[in-house]
């Protein structure tokens, strides 16, 4: 009875090993294979745009500064030809885990415009898209006219109400907020101060309003856009 116990035990092992082989051949393999291929590396660099992601509550005037007035720039200069742009509201907000309700920094209206733009954000997946919802929202914010939120900018432009409304009024606004406060909590460093500006996982502190400097410092690609020529000069 032994024996065969022992022979399973060892094929077994040895099965386990040649497994283990395999997987590192593998990997050693598609290593050696790039390594092998410079350009190729330099290609897929080439085309590595770099992160650029605003972190930011939708009630925050120098947020909704930032993005009027310093955001909307890489739209005009092509800077977005090589940035990958995420806006992320919900930057002060936290979830009570005792009622699994969310509080926001400036209160209730700003958890109603948090979902708002969320929807938005989720709903339109082109950055331009985005952007200029965004970019409408946060200037009614600061005009004040802040009621008219949902009718003036789906209006503006000319987006369809209906998947909008419905994000809103069911509440998937403020469920997707839970998943942008948990994506806020695993930032290190955290936040300290908004708008957080992070430039593929470096934060750019209190230096935000050149972050388009950092951004073309970041980029490794070869088709740079005239601004960065500008920019790193
Ligand atoms: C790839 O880029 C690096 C620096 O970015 C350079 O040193 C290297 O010569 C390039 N390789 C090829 C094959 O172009
Ligand atoms: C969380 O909600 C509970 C129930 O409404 C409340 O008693 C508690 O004070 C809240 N906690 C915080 C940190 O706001
Ligand atoms: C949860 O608790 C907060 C206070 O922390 C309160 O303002 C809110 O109304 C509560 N929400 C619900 C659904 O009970
Ligand atoms: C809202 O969320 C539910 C469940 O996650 C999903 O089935 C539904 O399609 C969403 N509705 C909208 C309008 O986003
Ligand atoms: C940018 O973010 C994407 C997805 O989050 C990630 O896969 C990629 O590595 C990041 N790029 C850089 C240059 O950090």
């Amino acid at each position: 009875m032994v024996f065969p116990k022992l022979v399973i035990t060892i094929a077994l092992i040895l099965v386990l090993f040649l497994f283990i082989c395999e997987s590192q051949g593998a990997s050693y393999a598609s290593a050696s294979h790039n390594a092998g291929h410079g350009a190729d590396i330099n290609t897929s660099l080439a085309h590595q745009k770099v992160n650029l992601s605003v972190y930011y509550d939708s009630l925050c005037k120098t947020c909704a500064k930032f993005i009027i007035e310093d955001l909307r720039d890489i739209f005009g200069n092509n800077l977005i030809s090589i940035v990958n742009l995420q806006l992320v509201p919900w930057a002060n907000a936290y979830v009570n885990n005792t009622n699994k309700s969310i509080s926001c920094q400036n209160g209730p209206d700003e958890c109603e415009l948090n979902s708002l733009e969320s929807c938005a954000l989720n709903l339109w997946s082109k950055v331009d898209i985005q952007y200029q919802f965004v970019n409408c929202f946060e200037f009614l914010a600061i005009k004040g006219t802040i009621k008219e939120w949902k009718e003036e900018c789906l209006n503006q432009l000319g987006l369809p109400k209906e998947p909008f409304l419905n994000c809103f009024n069911m509440g998937n606004g403020t469920e997707l907020g839970k998943t942008y406060i948990n994506q806020i909590a695993q930032l290190d460093p955290p936040p300290s101060f908004v708008p957080w500006v992070v430039v593929n996982n470096q934060p750019v502190e209190k230096d935000y309003a050149n972050f388009a400097h950092y951004v073309c410092k970041a980029y490794r690609g070869v088709v740079v856009p005239g601004v960065c020529n500008t920019l790193l000069k």
